[in-house]
């Protein structure tokens, strides 16, 4: 875990790759903090009218990632000073398109959530319809993506103000600590 600094601000961003189970944690805290949750790619969803798989079809990935930036930038003009607690799930790839993790890290605070490779690929393994970048690779090939994209992202995972390495995957302890990050000095 490092804890550099945190921020004043009411806004957190959950970040890390496909799998980690960003909005499981998420659902967790929402149990029992009163907090907004939001999910980036539902919220891309919605506004484009059709699932992450068509949006890939139909535009590629940079059609995606121009959609994801947009709809990050709306959700921070919309919540940035409301008075609550807002946390969002990002998804994997937000943190390392264009200047994500600036905008990010400049709105409020970052929290990397990071599992084992092998927690990965069991829960991807099981979860790769919906996920357009793996939804056809064998075992072995999506193993080697994580892999290989993990070592891309990294460097934008690591530049978060907060990193959670969930070495036990210990659900509850988990959500217990992504409490106490949300809750200090309030
Ligand atoms: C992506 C992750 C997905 C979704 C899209 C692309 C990525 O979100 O945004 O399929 O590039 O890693 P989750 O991390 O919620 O699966």
């Amino acid at each position: 875990m490092r804890t550099d600094s945190t921020s004043t601000s009411n806004l957190y961003f959950l970040i890390g790759f496909m799998g980690s189970g960003k909005s499981l944690l998420s659902r967790g805290v929402q149990q029992s903090v009163d907090l907004l949750t939001i999910e980036m790619d539902e919220e891309i969803e919605r506004t484009a009218g059709c699932s992450i798989n068509e949006i890939f079809a139909r535009e590629g990935e940079k059609g995606f990632r121009k959609r994801e930036q947009s709809v990050l930038n709306n959700i921070i003009d919309q919540y940035q000073f409301i008075d609550k607690i807002v946390l969002v799930s990002t998804g994997g790839g937000a943190p390392c398109h264009f200047n994500n993790m600036e905008i990010m890290n400049t709105a409020g605070t970052t929290i990397f959530i990071n599992p084992s490779a092998e927690r990965l690929s069991e829960r991807l393994e099981q979860k790769k319809e919906e996920r357009p970048l793996i939804k056809d690779l064998s075992t072995q090939e999506l193993q080697a993506y994580i892999k290989n994209t993990l070592a891309k992202r990294l460097p934008y995972y690591s530049q978060a103000t907060i990193m959670v390495n969930m070495i036990n995957d210990d659900k509850n302890q988990n959500i217990e600590f992504l409490k106490d990050i949300v809750m200090a000095e309030r």
